[in-house]
């Protein structure tokens, strides 16, 4: 399988981000627990230059929280501060507000010096597309005040948002880049559901999910399909389709559909807390 594009929408994002950057004081990146360093997009560091920076860990809840915690030391060595967060429970909300005080420190103490009491902390929120951006501003912010989605790039337009006295954001939509030097990326990207599904071989990509599966978590998918072991991912695919009685025309296997089950399963945590990316560095 084979990654490659730049849809329109994607440059018009990148050049906003570049036209906003000068305005805030501190960048916010959400990334992927379960891939940690695929859903970095590599723009985003020279972006950033000369900002504050802090990595968020989202979807904490659907990665091992081992790896989530060598992750987080992983990007404090490299000198971001760094939380894991579960936006859509709302926890490591405390600890984020925290950070980000933390963050602008130096920046506060410089505008006391100058007189300038209690201008807010602007930072500018960025994420490939469907890491939960706009659920964790909805968290943070404590109502619904942005858009959210379960299609990628459903976040549109620029968005200001107010949190509190000391602090606002940028909300910006979310953008892959061009081109994967390492297919993995591309690959681990559409398993997570970053890259819209339209685009891709469900099949393919399923059969791909299952042989990292058997390699990295072995017998979670016997144990979850009720289904034996086999050397062959479209064969253990064919037996998730069995199992999950997917059917075409009375008896035959509808395996596209069993391969789009498996990764909905996956998605949303149903086959447990799962780290494709482990922090060996
Ligand atoms: P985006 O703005 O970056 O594109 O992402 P968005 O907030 O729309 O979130 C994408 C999906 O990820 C949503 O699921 C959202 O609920 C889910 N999500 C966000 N943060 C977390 C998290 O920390 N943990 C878990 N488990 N899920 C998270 P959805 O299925 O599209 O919507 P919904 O049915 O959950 O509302």
């Amino acid at each position: 399988m084979y990654f490659q594009w730049y849809p329109g929408h994607m440059t018009k994002a990148k050049r906003m981000m570049q036209e906003n950057i000068k305005l805030v004081d501190l960048v916010i990146e959400l990334v992927d627990a379960r891939i940690p360093l695929s859903s970095r997009n590599p723009d985003i560091d020279g972006l950033s230059r000369n900002k504050a920076r802090v990595v968020l860990l989202n979807k904490s809840d659907l990665a091992q929280e081992r790896w989530n915690d060598a992750w987080c030391g992983y990007f404090e060595e490299k000198g971001f501060l760094a939380v894991k967060v579960n936006s859509k429970k709302g926890s490591g909300m405390k600890a984020l507000q925290n950070v980000i005080g933390e963050a602008c420190k130096e920046k506060t103490l410089r505008d006391r010096k100058r007189g300038i009491l209690n201008r807010p902390v602007r930072a500018m929120v960025v994420g490939i597309p469907n890491v939960g951006k706009s659920t964790l501003i909805n968290a943070l912010a404590g109502k619904a005040c942005t858009k959210t989605g379960n299609k990628p790039g459903v976040t549109k337009g620029k968005q200001w948002i107010r949190l509190n006295r000391q602090v606002e954001l940028l909300d910006t939509p979310g953008i892959l880049w061009p081109k994967f030097e390492d297919q993995r990326v591309g690959l681990y990207l559409a398993f997570i559901g970053s890259i819209k599904d339209e685009i891709l071989n469900t099949e393919e990509l399923a059969t791909a999910f299952i042989e990292l599966m058997c390699a990295e978590y072995p017998g979670v998918l016997d144990e979850k399909y009720k289904i034996n072991g086999s050397d062959d991912s479209y064969r253990i695919l064919e037996a998730i389709a069995e199992s999950r009685h997917c059917l075409v025309r009375g008896n035959e296997l509808d395996v596209d559909k069993a391969a789009a089950l498996l990764l909905d399963d996956f998605r949303n945590g149903r086959l447990g807390r799962i780290t494709l990316e482990k922090c060996e560095i």
